[in-house]
Order: structure tokens, then sequence, then C-alpha cells
């Protein structure tokens, strides 16, 4: 049972996205390289995704590798490529055997072919599973993702009365899930850097200015914690707000 199956009356995010930023400062500041920061940025995932699960998160994304990040020395995108390999070899057992359903999100084709094959591999095994949707963002870009849709609404040929919100948002890749209730961003940056421009359109964003590798269940705890506090109202004015006298 989950912690949300357990307190139906507390707030819970359907949807949880994460900036896993601040790997390199967390290896530069104990004299490490670069790298390892990403190798430790990596064993971080791991619990975090576990405490989602346990406080019954139906959907995590993740985000891995930005289509800005090509743009660093290639050697840093080479460990990164390797350090998610690993980490999809290392743990793919296991999220399979807790349900989990992998889905990339982003353009894989650019990816290098043995790393797509991974990535393909691993979302087919786990394509039947049943429990917490994991989306791995692993060159991602939002404003990519943005003009692919509107390409796609050209193509058809899509008369302009007939496009909705909704109809956009059926050729972006989220399609299928979720609006973003809760984005997390570790790191101590407060910024988006492109990351799911469409779908945070409402979500409670949570800054940490813990380095993502020092980032752990705990703060998931915290995270969530201040997440149910919070009133959402979506441009509304919150029903406990409008006074009877007002209304007449
Ligand atoms: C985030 O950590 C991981 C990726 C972007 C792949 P960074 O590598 O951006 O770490 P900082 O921000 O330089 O500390
Ligand atoms: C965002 O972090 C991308 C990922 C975490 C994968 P970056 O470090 O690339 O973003 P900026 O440079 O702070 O905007
Ligand atoms: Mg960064």
């Amino acid at each position: 049972m989950t912690e949300a199956d357990k307190n139906p009356k507390v707030n819970f995010p359907k949807h949880v996205a994460i900036i896993m930023d601040g790997n390199g400062r967390w290896a530069t500041e104990r004299g490490l390289e670069r790298k390892d920061g990403h190798r430790a940025g990596a064993e971080s995932i791991r619990p975090v995704i576990q405490r989602l699960g346990d406080h019954g998160v139906p959907v995590v994304t993740l985000f891995g590798f930005s289509t800005e990040n090509w743009g660093r020395p290639q050697f840093e995108v080479d460990a990164i490529f390797r350090l998610s390999g690993h980490f999809i070899d290392q743990y793919l057992d296991e999220l399979h055997n807790s349900e989990v359903r992998l889905q990339h999100l982003g353009q894989i084709d650019a990816l290098p072919d043995w790393l797509v094959n991974k990535v393909e591999a691993a979302v087919e095994k786990t394509r039947p599973n049943s429990g917490m949707i994991l989306n791995l963002a692993f060159n991602y870009g939002a404003r990519a993702e943005i003009v692919h849709a509107v390409r796609e609404v050209v193509e058809r040929n899509i008369p302009t009365a007939e496009i909705t919100e909704s109809l956009f948002e059926s050729f972006l890749q989220t399609t299928d899930l979720p609006p973003v209730d809760l984005l997390i961003r570790t790191g101590n940056s407060r910024r988006i850097s492109n990351f799911l421009l469409w779908q945070v359109a409402y979500a409670e964003i949570y800054f940490s200015k813990l380095y993502w590798p020092d980032f752990g269940a705990e703060d998931v705890d915290n995270v969530l914690a201040e997440y149910a506090q919070t009133q959402r109202t979506f441009g509304l004015v919150p029903e406990t707000m409008i006074s009877s006298t007002e209304a007449r």
C-alpha cells in the first residue's frame, strides 16, 4: 500500500519531473573529475525513485541529458552516455521486478546506436508493467518538442479552427501522461533550462540548493510534505476566500 492509498485526503502529485543538476560542481568541490560527479549522480537516482514509488507517485520524468548538453566537451558527453548505459544494465532487472515502465522522451535517434539499442530494449521489456511510469528525458529539449509538434500539425493540413490546446498536446511526446504537478530542480539554480515548457504550465516548482548527488529519499519526503500543504488554484479563487457578502 502506498502513502497515496493510505492518505487519500493528502495531495499527492500525479507527475513529478526532476532536473537533476549539480553533478559537476559536486565533483569539482571534492577535487574530483566531472565524470565522477555524473557517476555519483547516477547513484542518487535509485533511492529517489524508490521513495517516490513508496509515496505512490505514478509518473516520474528525469532530465538526464538536454539538447544543449551536446555542446559540452566530447569526453564529458561520452562519459554521460557510458554511465547512462551502465545505469540501465545495473538497474533494469530491479526496475522491471518493481513493475516500473520505462519510457524515453526526446530525440533518441541522435544518440549512439549502442545506447539507442539499450534504451529501446529496456522500454520494450518493461512495456507490459503496470507500476510507475519512469520517463527518461535524454537528448530532450522542450523547444525542439514544440517545433516538432508544429510541423506535424502543418503537415496534416489541420484547419486552423481545429487547432486547440488539446489537439496540439496530442502531438507532444507526453500526450498520454498527466501534466507535471511538481517540478524539482536541484543544484541551486532557479531556471527551467528548456525542460517540459508546455507541461509545467501549472506545476509547483521546488528549487533545492543541494547538488543532485546529495539529494536523497528524505529530501523527497520533505518536498512531498511541502507539496501536500500547497493550495493549487489554477487561476481561480479558492472556495474558502469567496465571501458570501461579496457574492450578493
Ligand atoms: C547535471 O549536472 C547533469 C547533466 C547536465 C548531464 P551538471 O553536469 O550540469 O552539473 P553542474 O551544473 O555543472 O554542477
Ligand atoms: C539541465 O542542466 C539539464 C540536465 C539536468 C540534464 P544544465 O546544467 O545543462 O542546465 P543549465 O546550463 O544550468 O541551464
Ligand atoms: Mg548544470
